[in-house]
């Protein structure tokens, strides 16, 4: 593991009842792009302020670049801050806010003018450099915001649900704009979301949250197809958790009402519960691997199509076929099933 940029040990925050902070350990690595991800009211934001020093733990150690800063003011953590509200001077222009963070540092003025001038070009918005805020899209005035808080060269970059209040289009085009200053910076990320094909997307690791713990950090690979336990799995990404007995002898997985699904996991013997991603699962010829089912829905993506299937012992799958598969098109059509070897299994 390289060198961690933040370390976070026992932290515990607690408002009335919540416990918003439970115990959390967590070290970021210099340069990394490391996402909190869960749904809200999970504790991202008490856990990001609490680093940043705007709120102080119960109990706890927060260190940055060796230095414990449990107790330091925010201005003494060399942190740079985003938020879903764009939160920019409004009497400012563009230029003056990048600045801002320099000028109360008392940089030279031409450093300031060369650093607004780079950061413009990093977030490309080389023209607007004297347009107030109230001038600009709401994705503008992120990169703005970005470029302010990239400006003074902060140790770590706090960004809260930066891209939350922008329509699906532009956040798709920021989340790019974001791995690229994230290349091209180098600096360390803690970004925060509720949505979890955007922490995937953007992230090198992801730390999955649930009532102020964090479930599982891990690559968004691991997260994918090694979920820890079943929070995680339905958390991120579909999943459809079917239950059956485990037979090791026939190495199969028996379903109620008979059918059975191929074993290829070691999984204990006796009740198990599978996890199968709707990618996993495959209409296919009637076969000695296959169960059969009924479609009940029918729906389509982009160039994929969805479809739930009721297996005969009542339990639904989700399964993703690129087009249409085999002609399976309307609800009420019989079809059968295989399963791929690469579902996860948890105990029940
Ligand atoms: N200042 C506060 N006073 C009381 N409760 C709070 C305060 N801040 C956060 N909480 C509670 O702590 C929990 C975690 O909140 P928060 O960290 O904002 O979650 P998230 O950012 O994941 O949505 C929630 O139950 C929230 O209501
Ligand atoms: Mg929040």
């Amino acid at each position: 593991m390289k060198k961690a940029k933040v370390s976070v040990r026992g932290l515990v925050k607690r408002f009335g009842t919540t416990t918003a902070a439970d115990n959390i350990d967590l070290d970021i690595e210099d340069g990394e792009f490391l996402t909190l991800l869960g749904s809200s009211g999970c504790g991202k934001t008490t856990l990001m302020r609490i680093i940043a020093g705007f709120e102080t733990a119960d109990a706890g150690t927060v260190t940055i670049d060796g230095r414990d800063v449990t107790h330091l003011p925010p201005r003494q953590r060399r942190l740079g801050m985003v938020f879903q509200q764009y939160s920019l001077f409004p009497h400012m222009t563009v230029g003056e806010n990048i600045g801002y963070g320099l000028r109360a540092q008392r940089a030279p003025e031409p450093d300031i003018e060369k650093r607004v001038t780079e950061m413009l070009a990093l977030v490309q918005l080389p023209d607007l450099r004297d347009r107030k805020p109230g001038q600009l899209s709401g994705g503008q005035q992120q990169r703005v915001a970005l470029a302010r808080a990239l400006a003074t060269r902060p140790s770590v970059l706090m960004l809260d649900e930066p891209l939350g209040a922008l329509d699906l289009k532009l956040r798709r085009q920021l989340q790019a704009e974001l791995k690229r200053i994230h290349r091209e910076t180098g600096t360390t990320f803690l970004f925060v979301t509720h949505d979890q094909e955007e922490a995937l997307y953007l992230s090198d690791r992801v730390a999955v949250m649930r009532g102020g713990k964090i479930e599982q950090l891990a690559s968004p690979q691991d997260i994918y197809l090694q979920p820890v336990n079943e929070f995680v799995a339905d958390f991120v990404g579909d999943v459809a958790f079917i239950d059956g007995i485990h037979d090791p002898g026939l190495r199969v997985v028996i379903l109620p009402q008979g059918s059975a699904i191929p074993a290829r996991l070691a999984l204990p013997a006796g009740p198990v519960r599978l996890a199968v991603r709707p990618e996993n699962v495959k209409i296919a010829s009637p076969g000695a691997d296959t169960v059969p089912g009924v479609v009940i829905q029918v729906a389509h993506q982009t160039g994929t199509t969805i479809y739930n299937v009721r297996l005969a012992s009542g339990q639904e799958v989700k399964v993703r076929s690129l087009g249409l598969a085999g002609g399976v098109d309307s609800p009420g059509q019989a079809v059968h099933l295989s399963f791929a070897d690469c579902h996860l299994a948890f105990g029940t």
